[in-house]
């Protein structure tokens, strides 16, 4: 049935172990963000039998799924309070910046008869989530009284929301309220998690100062690409996940509307035409309800995506050496953000290549 993502399982393997064997080498520890794949299991089973140690996923529903797998288990989305029992049952550590939350996690690991691990979150730059230093340090002075509660470490991210890189700025200051923390309280942390994918080529040519000891990698791993400057990575697999539609409808049309136009189209966009004349056109059955359609690039590089609504990716076909018809199939390569769309959608299969 088409759409159909195509997983090349053996590629992401061989990511994942040669990313892994790179963080070793540089003496830190490598997390697989496995969030991208929504609680489809065989690839995560598969990964933890190929030697990954530790998962992260932002969805408590998907850990859930996965209790039964043998690897440490991290939620790294902070968690909601209405969710606080499934985290303190599902998740051995979470990442977390606010001290509400973490006295609730406190008194439902009490109730559970469990210790329930944390890293807090320092915000670093990126403005998503992570507390000051001033707020941090309540945080340690708070969350060490808890009884159910260790704080395992410090954690930022980069990358997300805002776009920065790890630097050697950001680097030394993450390192130095470190010292200065742990000077403070007397504590040493077991994991100072520096970052994710963004920061690959810095732990490769040994610029992460020693102190930061961890980080949390999806993208970097499983499409072999550095995010926010969209690097692939040589020695890394890209073509590790494939889309295919199939061709609903051929025509040939106007490039531009004709009629009385709105403001804006069906999921509130100002619509942009250009004339081209008369195009030859086809629509494949897949849509905005199952994926980001800038997130997908044709293989076949003379096929323009012009847009599409909830069921349907509009392209141009006109300049293509294939007289495509309806019933035959389009593929796409995907970016991350595809990918996560693609997995998370009921609607688009999921197949894992043999080859
Ligand atoms: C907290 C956190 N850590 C790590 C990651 C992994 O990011 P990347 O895929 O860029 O390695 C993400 C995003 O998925 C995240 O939200």
């Amino acid at each position: 049935m088409y759409p159909k993502i195509e997983i090349n399982l053996n590629h992401i393997i061989e990511n994942t172990k040669k990313v892994a064997e790179m963080c070793k080498e540089k003496n830190v520890t490598l997390a697989v963000v496995t969030k991208v794949f929504a609680d489809y299991k065989p690839i995560v089973e598969a990964l933890v039998e190929n030697g990954v140690k530790c998962i992260c996923e932002s969805r408590i529903q998907n850990l859930k799924s996965y209790q039964s797998l043998k690897v440490e288990k991290w939620l790294i989305r902070e968690p909601a309070l209405c969710e606080i029992a499934e985290v303190v049952a599902y998740s051995d550590l979470s990442l977390n910046s606010e001290k509400i939350t973490i006295q609730a996690l406190n008194e439902e690991a009490k109730k559970q008869n469990k210790i329930h691990n944390i890293v807090l979150m320092y915000e670093l730059g990126d403005l998503r989530e992570g507390a000051d230093k001033e707020e941090l340090r309540e945080l340690i002075k708070e969350s060490v009284t808890l009884s159910h509660i260790k704080v395992k470490g410090i954690g930022v991210n980069l990358s997300c929301y805002g776009a920065i890189m790890p630097s050697r700025e950001n680097m030394q200051e993450l390192k130095e309220l470190v010292e200065e923390m742990e000077k403070e309280f007397n504590i040493t942390f077991d994991i100072i998690s520096g970052g994710n994918s963004t920061s690959y080529e810095m732990i490769k040519q040994g610029k992460i100062p020693k102190i930061i000891n961890h980080f949390r990698m999806g993208e970097a791993v499983l499409l072999g690409n550095i995010p926010c400057i969209e690097k692939p990575i040589s020695d890394l697999h890209q073509d590790n996940f494939i889309l295919s539609t199939q061709i609903v409808e051929v025509k040939e049309k106007p490039s531009v509307p004709r009629g009385i136009c709105g403001e804006v189209d069906s999921f509130g966009e100002a619509p942009k035409f250009e004339d081209k004349g008369i195009r030859k056109r086809a629509l494949v059955n897949i849509g905005k309800q199952d994926i980001s359609l800038n997130s997908i690039k044709p293989l076949d590089t003379n096929i323009t995506v012009l847009g599409g609504s909830s069921d349907y990716a509009i392209l141009d076909v006109t300049d293509s050496n294939q007289n495509y018809q309806v019933g035959d199939i389009v593929k796409f390569e995907l970016n991350y953000s595809g990918v996560l769309g693609a997995m998370s959608s009921k609607y688009v299969e999921k197949e894992i290549r043999k080859d």
